[in-house]
């Protein structure tokens, strides 16, 4: 059984469809051993507690990254995580966390990047003009929204749409691209050349 731990800061509808896709077995062998948040009030910390996955809440107040992010690794290294899914969690990730996870964390953004990384993707698609956007489910490296690319899918900007429009449509995508990359890298079905993830 590959053990998954999910970072979240919010929402965590992500979260959740992972957590889902593991009870179905659309992850196969796998469990969600943690869901870890740095927000209280997280309203996908209260879910996961819900459905009875294990939580753990460190907030990144008073500490320096690296400190904050020790405390989250020993935590997932007591529930021997062997993949760290980022899904919401708003903080960067200090190099001494990507590196003890080296190539074992995944980030999903709600773009095709390396357009519009950042903060509110999804605006900076709309306000580009762009006809397509997406999301992304990369590797995390020491760069903000850049490391390989494991999957993504794209979704057609409509005349009509705002921000909210356009999101709750990259969102529906994202759930099932988040479950499709970590099924991917769980199955080790894969190389890494260069930034190129090649499927097996
Ligand atoms: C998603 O749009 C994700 O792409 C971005 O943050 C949002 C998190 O949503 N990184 P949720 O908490 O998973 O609902």
């Amino acid at each position: 059984m590959k053990r998954i731990g999910i970072l979240i800061s919010g929402r965590g509808s992500n979260m959740t469809a992972i957590a889902e896709a593991v009870r179905e077995g659309r992850i196969p062998d796998a469990e969600l051993a943690l869901v870890v948040s740095n927000v209280e009030s997280a309203a996908g910390l209260a879910r996961a507690q819900e459905l009875g996955i294990r939580t753990f809440t460190h907030s990144h107040r008073g500490y320096t990254r690296e400190e904050h992010d020790r405390a989250m690794a020993a935590e997932l290294r007591r529930c021997e995580v062997d993949l760290v899914c980022l899904a919401g969690y708003m903080r960067l990730l200090s190099p001494w966390f990507i590196r003890e996870f080296e190539n074992r964390i995944l980030n999903i953004h709600p773009s095709l990047l390396p357009s519009f990384p950042g903060l509110d993707a999804q605006k900076q698609a709309l306000d580009y003009g762009v006809k397509f956007t997406g999301c992304t489910v990369h590797l995390v490296d020491e760069e903000l929204d850049h490391g390989p690319i494991v999957k993504q899918s794209a979704v057609p900007v409509l005349s009509g749409d705002t921000v909210e429009t356009l999101s709750a449509r990259i969102l529906a995508e994202e759930h099932n691209t988040y479950i499709e990359a970590a099924a991917l890298i769980l199955s080790g079905k894969y190389r890494i050349e260069g930034r190129r993830i090649v499927e097996l």
